[in-house]
């Protein structure tokens, strides 16, 4: 079955690791991301974006990872991503996912604030945990931009989750979506402040490229949840395009598919360790 991500999460903050979740958009990520999971005896959070959902359905992702959390024997949890609308939400939690994100950072305060716990409201019926986010995480993820990023405010934080009722919280400490173009810059004195002053769970986002030693401080700072994507997509791509370039007469999906996802898996593993997460359960 798949797992609510209050448990893992607050096991990961009482132990001192992160759980990891990477974004994952078509199968052989999701069987990638789960064979590194099980290998490693880590929890883990298989997540999707708005996009990745209108590339195949909310029924599609969460119909494979639910067979898959039948037979793993390390806790899954399945996790809309950046939501963003209640509507949305709506549907992956029909459909069985078992997290769920809103992301109302573009909004002003109230306006996120309002919508997430709306959609916190809603997850209670399926007993699922909700992700909020408060200030603004720069860059580029899927087809979000964000041009001008803003760090957490501390204050704000505490009145956020008093007022949703979320379970974690995103927060925005100088990570990027994406590509890096300059070398990331972590706020930790930020961090270290809301961790002091907010007890829910704290999420790290835009965490391709930066640089694992700023992981595991961020982690030993209160980070329970680390997201990555891009680094996913470029350890896919970059086997499959390098097959076809060498191959004479490319045709079978399978074959390069399998180097993608091998690549992927191998990936997965190394962040498992950073994020401590392994030998878990
Ligand atoms: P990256 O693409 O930078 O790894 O960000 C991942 C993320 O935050 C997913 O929500
Ligand atoms: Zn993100
Ligand atoms: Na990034």
């Amino acid at each position: 079955m798949l797992v609510n991500t209050k448990e893992i999460l607050i096991h990961a903050k009482e132990n001192k690791y992160a759980v990891p979740a990477f974004n994952v958009e078509n199968m052989e990520m999701m069987q990638a991301v789960i064979e590194a999971a099980t290998e490693l005896r880590s929890p883990v959070i298989l997540q999707t974006t708005p996009s990745t959902l209108r590339y195949a359905s909310p029924e599609f992702f969460c119909g494979m990872a639910t067979f898959a959390s039948k037979k793993a024997d390390v806790p899954i949890a399945m996790h809309l991503d950046h939501g963003d609308s209640y509507e949305l939400a709506v549907k992956c939690l029909a459909a069985g996912y078992s997290s769920a994100m809103y992301d109302g950072s573009k909004h002003e305060f109230d306006e996120n604030a309002a919508v997430t716990k709306k959609v916190v409201d809603l997850a209670k019926f399926f007993d699922v945990h909700v992700e909020g986010e408060l200030g603004r995480v720069g860059g580029k993820e899927d087809d979000l931009v964000v041009e001008h990023a803003k760090y957490t405010d501390p204050d704000e934080a505490v009145e956020f989750v008093k007022v949703t009722g979320v379970s974690s919280l995103a927060v925005a400490i100088g990570t990027v979506h994406g590509v890096y173009k300059e070398e990331p810059n972590l706020n930790f004195e930020i961090l270290e402040e809301i961790q002091k002053k907010v007890s829910v769970p704290l999420v790290l986002h835009g965490t391709s490229g930066v640089d694992d030693e700023d992981v595991k401080k961020a982690i030993s700072l209160g980070i329970c949840k680390v997201n990555y994507a891009t680094d996913l997509r470029q350890a896919f791509t970059k086997e499959v395009s390098k097959y076809m370039l060498e191959e004479k007469n490319p045709l079978d999906p399978k074959k390069y598919l399998a180097l993608g996802r091998q690549s992927v898996k191998e990936y997965c593993k190394n962040k498992i360790l950073v994020c401590g997460s392994n030998n878990r359960y």
